[in-house]
């Protein structure tokens, strides 16, 4: 008797599944791609509630989706804002269950006339797809309920799988949060995992290990009670814009660090090893400013680029409005101005300790001449993950197989505000097995998602499962 005998019996039987799988998604290439093309033409945009209507829409087809996939169920879930869908197919308790999470939401397509094509009219060029959420996040999450209906129709599934996909991940999560703490026992698995970051380039995988929290605030600065003439009060009245300019710049020394007191005081700093690991990823900064077409990048000193957009936290004014703007010119001296301004945190900064630092502050340096007014939006924690987890080590080995590379280990500059909640709530790690790339242009005009990413993400994922059930068990 040979005792290798098992092996490849089971061995073989794994093969012939990965045949079976591959065949399955070669033959159904262009439904996948069709199906995706039809999600990409319901603009659902989030912020935005005259899209109130597309997002049910949006949410049915997802549903829908996951139904035709071949789940045991899949539902809509009301909130107080836009639905959430949940789905799940459990093949057996004794195997480990993985969660996926989306988001079906998508931010607005603005400024539309910077678009070579209408945002919600999906084309193919170059082997890319171009449309709004093309990448982040429809064209993502869809490879997962296309490799759930490959793993399906192929009798291929390693695991038990939930997926929930929401509709307010641009806005902030806010109604998901209650969501889960109401539904722990429903949302119960092993692991948690998400395609919605980037890897480095389509030949140099990488997988995210961490993700920037978020504090987002609007402010106001009033001056007199009404718009003045610029040349009779202008001079002894305080200008709001000019103010609210000096305040801003104040926000940041010559150095690039943020004045705010106390900013700093839980920032968790890199070792050296950290840091010297997270500059070894491929990064080429001559080629960075060439695609942004500026000469030169900047920052926090002492601070290299990959650091300050991932390892660090920021301050940046997203929008910032007042006074006259219309055609000609206008002497006025307005009475009120206006910033949206957000900052990325780092572990183990808290998003509500920032915001009560900021408001406080702001308070603090407004000349007497003004009042100030500060309303916080959203905000997330940031979040890590080890590199040595069971989890991990599946991404790992799955991205490794299809793309015939070991993925390397990055820190994402972006915010999915759920994946600490989840961790919190649910005591589970968040897996980000991202497809996208930086260029895909994510919240931009002309956003867009290559056709590689979307079929290696339907190939890679059945790997991850396959992986991470056999890692389980051993
Ligand atoms: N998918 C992105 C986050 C992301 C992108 C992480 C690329 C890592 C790499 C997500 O949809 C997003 O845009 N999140 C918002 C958060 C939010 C609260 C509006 C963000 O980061 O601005
Ligand atoms: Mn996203
Ligand atoms: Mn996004």
């Amino acid at each position: 008797f040979d005792p290798s005998y098992f092996y490849r019996v089971s061995h073989a039987s794994i093969i012939k599944n990965q045949y079976k799988m591959n065949s399955y998604i070669d033959t159904n290439k262009e439904k996948f791609l069709n199906e995706l093309l039809d999600l990409l033409r319901i603009p659902s945009v989030s912020a935005d509630s005259k899209f109130n209507g597309d997002m049910h829409k949006a949410a049915a087809f997802v549903r829908d989706s996951i139904i035709n996939a071949g789940a045991d169920r899949a539902e809509i879930f009301e909130t107080a804002g836009h639905p959430i869908v949940y789905g799940e197919k459990i093949v057996d308790p004794a195997l480990p269950t993985v969660l996926v999470y989306g988001h079906y939401d998508v931010q607005p397509a603005d400024p539309y006339e910077l678009w070579n094509s209408p945002p919600f009219e999906p084309v193919i060029k170059n082997d890319r797809i171009y449309a709004r959420g093309a990448c982040d996040d429809k064209g993502q999450f869809y490879m997962h309920v296309k490799a759930l209906e490959t793993m399906i129709a192929t009798n291929s599934l390693a695991c038990n799988i939930k997926i929930m996909i929401e509709g307010e991940e641009e806005i902030g999560s806010v109604h998901l949060g209650e969501f889960v703490k109401a539904n722990l026992d429903l949302l119960k698995c092993d692991t948690i995992l998400i395609s919605d970051t980037s890897m480095i380039a389509n030949d140099v995988p990488s997988i995210e290990t961490g993700l920037r929290g978020l504090t987002y605030l609007e402010v106001e600065v009033v001056g007199a009670n009404r718009d003045l003439h610029s040349g009779v009060y202008g001079g002894g009245v305080a200008n709001p814009i000019n103010v609210l300019c000096d305040m801003i710049s104040s926000l940041k020394d010559e150095n690039g660090h943020i004045t705010i007191p106390g900013f700093y005081d839980q920032v968790q700093d890199l070792t050296p090893e950290e840091r010297a690991a997270l500059n070894a990823a491929p990064f080429d900064l001559e080629e960075y400013k060439k695609d942004l077409h500026i000469d030169d990048v900047t920052g926090e000193k002492g601070y290299t680029t990959i650091e300050r957009t991932s390892v660090r936290p920021t301050l940046d004014v997203n929008g910032i409005w007042g006074g006259y703007i219309g055609e000609g010119a206008k002497t006025v001296l307005p009475s009120k101005a206006n910033a949206k301004i957000s900052m990325r945190l780092v572990p183990n900064q808290t998003d509500t300790e920032i915001c009560d630092l900021f408001i406080k502050h702001f308070e603090s340096i407004a000349p007497s001449s003004v009042k100030v007014k500060v309303t916080p939006h959203h905000g997330g924690l940031p979040y890590v993950t080890p590199t040595d987890s069971v989890e991990y080590e599946a991404a790992a080995l799955a991205m490794e197989e299809s793309f015939g590379k070991k993925p390397i280990p990055t820190r994402g500059g972006g915010s999915i505000p759920i994946v600490a909640l989840f961790e919190e709530q649910l005591g589970r790690k968040s897996i980000l097995m991202g497809f996208g790339l930086d260029i895909d242009g994510l919240h931009s005009p002309n956003e867009s998602y290559g056709l590689f990413n979307f079929y290696k993400g339907i190939e890679t994922i059945p790997l991850f499962f396959k992986h991470y059930a056999r890692l389980k068990k051993s």
